[in-house]
């Protein structure tokens, strides 16, 4: 049987969340380890910034007043694994500092946002202590990708006067890593649970 043609979009293939996703497995089933599995998905996240006209709706924008922040899951797989998500933040509002508690691959959709960057200076003996010093900032504009290997800790800010929006892809869905927040004035570690409808 003949395959369906895809029309091209913007003068490129199609490529959707579907495709996404089938990839994603692919590597998944090829390697755990996630320095391999992020340089594998960084591309295709790109790829999927690329043709956002293919999956993105008005609806992704939509955000929580009261966290500051819109989270779709657009995908996961039995046991919460490979998650993606689209998240979308206020003008003016962000995340503090926290981990992932898996590998993360972030790719900008709309507008940009300020990463910061932080690493951990004490030596995680004190359960629920934790000392941060800045590492670095870089602001993350549309079709460019951010990738975190587990332990990594940053804060995103949305310093724009609109919504920004960017495409987030896990090895666990958030709510399900084991993941922190740290509290830079306290020096506390402490469980990072979002409230996703
Ligand atoms: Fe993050």
């Amino acid at each position: 049987m003949e395959q369906a043609v895809q029309l091209p979009v913007n003068g490129l293939p199609a490529y959707g969340l579907e495709d996404y996703v089938a990839d994603l497995r692919a590597i998944k089933a090829e390697t755990d380890d996630p320095p391999r599995v992020i340089e594998r998905v960084r591309p295709l996240a790109q790829l999927m910034a690329e043709h956002k006209a293919s999956w993105l709706k008005p609806e992704h924008y939509h955000c929580d007043e009261q966290q500051g922040v819109g989270l779709t899951l657009l995908h996961e797989e039995p046991g919460h694994t490979l998650a993606v998500f689209v998240v979308a933040w206020l003008p003016g509002r962000g995340v503090p500092p926290h981990n992932h508690g898996s590998w993360a691959v972030v790719a900008g959709i709309d507008g940009p946002e300020t990463n910061t960057f932080w690493k951990r200076v004490d030596d995680g003996s004190r359960t629920g202590h934790a000392k941060l010093v800045k590492a670095g900032e870089k602001v993350f504009h549309e079709g460019e990708v951010l990738s975190m290997l587990p332990g990594a800790i940053h804060s995103i800010t949305n310093r724009t006067q609109q919504i920004t929006v960017s495409l987030h892809t896990y090895g666990m869905h958030l709510n399900f890593a084991e993941r922190s927040q740290f509290d830079l004035e306290r020096d506390e570690e402490k469980p990072f649970i979002l409230d996703i409808q």
